[in-house]
């Protein structure tokens, strides 16, 4: 199969779609891997790495598209790519399709094969190609936590793992999900105190179990979120009920019960925040602040770590990729019933019916 990796042209947008270990392994398997100049550049990966390993560089996002059984990418495709893609040719990346009628409609008329990464799904109902991003994001939330109880950004000015004679920080991690439990990780590794809440047991138990003494878990409910509040110096949302908004945990009037400089980095800011007061926010301006309460709420958090997520990212895709160029998507999409959940819009017509729901369409009109 011949492979195309074009450029990621969203605004901000540096990661892409394979490293040159992927393209070195589909070359590996006799498939044709053509790059866009200078891809790769924003994650660390330019042009000579990728030719190294078997690539073939291409000047433009035209050529990419136009030369190309299957695009391999990060972001969905913006209005600048729509008439770029060929019918019949595969898009394996994210699309997030419930969230863009435009982006739909457009897929529906290129007549392509689009695969999205973020409903790929296991046997456990997890979403493996989503998983790595919120690793990335929860290890980061108390880096950036960490940076923002610095005084002259407005913190509190406490030193996350103190020092000899002078007491931890204390952070409180809402979520012990993949997000919660990456950043109690972190925290607990600078000597933070960490205090861990969810709803479900079972996480519960899992972090009782693997994480040292100095975390502490406790079962989430309004009485013990307003106890913490007001000693703990960073929060982090971490929390998600799966396809709904993120219920608002910590609410306005409880800005008031935290101490001033307290820094809130509300991960689950994607989809709503579990905070009040919480709106989107981006690497450009991460911050603002209410009540005295520093708020960190980038959307696309992963996106200030193109190295590592994009590593992050295609070790988890290459397999698939891997077995779509070699089987076609048809039958690979029939081996593997993981895969299968990612189609979500075949020749023009929408097969995953979340999307078909999102826009109040008719089955029958789609
Ligand atoms: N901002 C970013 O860049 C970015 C990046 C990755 C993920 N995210 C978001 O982070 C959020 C968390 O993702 P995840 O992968 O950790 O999800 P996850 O499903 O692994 O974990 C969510 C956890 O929240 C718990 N929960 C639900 N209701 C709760 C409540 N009332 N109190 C406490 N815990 C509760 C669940 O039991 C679960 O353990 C999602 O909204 C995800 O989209 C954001």
């Amino acid at each position: 199969m011949i492979i195309g990796i074009p450029k990621e042209i969203k605004n901000n947008e540096s990661r892409v779609g394979i490293t040159p270990a992927g393209v070195f392994e589909l070359v590996k398997n006799n498939h044709t891997v053509y790059v866009q100049s200078n891809a790769g550049d924003g994650s660390g990966f330019f042009n000579n790495d990728y030719l190294k390993a078997g690539a073939i560089i291409l000047d433009t996002i035209v050529e990419v598209y136009s030369m190309s059984d299957m695009i391999v990418k990060v972001k969905e495709p913006i209005a600048e790519e729509y008439d770029l893609i060929q019918e019949g040719q595969i898009l394996f990346t994210f699309f997030h399709f419930a969230s863009s009628e435009p982006l739909t409609k457009a897929m529906i008329k290129s007549k392509a094969i689009c695969i999205a990464y973020e409903t790929v799904e296991d046997e456990e109902g997890t979403l493996p190609l989503l998983t790595p991003m919120s690793e990335v994001a929860g290890r980061l939330a108390i880096q950036q936590g960490a940076k923002y109880l610095e005084k002259p950004v407005k913190g509190r000015g406490v030193l996350l793992g103190g020092v000899p004679g002078v007491a931890p920080g204390k952070v409180l991690v809402l979520g012990a999900g993949v997000v919660g439990i990456q950043a109690a990780k972190m925290a607990a590794g600078l000597g933070a105190h960490v205090t861990i809440m969810d709803i479900n047991m079972k996480r519960l138990r899992y972090v009782n179990d693997v994480m040292p003494p100095h975390v502490v878990t406790e079962f989430s409910n309004e009485f013990n979120i307003r106890k913490h509040i007001k000693t703990h110096d960073l929060i982090i949302g971490g929390v998600l009920l799966k396809g709904a908004k993120a219920p608002n945990l910590i609410t306005r009037d409880m800005l008031k019960e935290m101490r001033p400089g307290t820094v809130i980095v509300d991960v689950a800011v994607d989809q709503g925040g579990c905070v009040e007061t919480t709106r989107p926010t981006t690497h450009e301006d991460p911050v603002y602040i209410i009540d005295d309460v520093v708020h960190y709420s980038v959307a696309n958090m992963p996106g200030a770590v193109p190295y590592t997520s994009t590593i992050a990212l295609t070790n988890v895709t290459l397999p698939y990729a891997l077995k779509l160029a070699n089987m076609g998507w048809e039958a690979a999409c029939e081996k593997d019933a993981c895969l299968k959940k990612g189609l979500n819009i075949i020749s023009g017509k929408i097969v995953y019916d979340e999307i078909i729901r999102a826009f109040g369409w008719e089955k029958t009109l789609v």
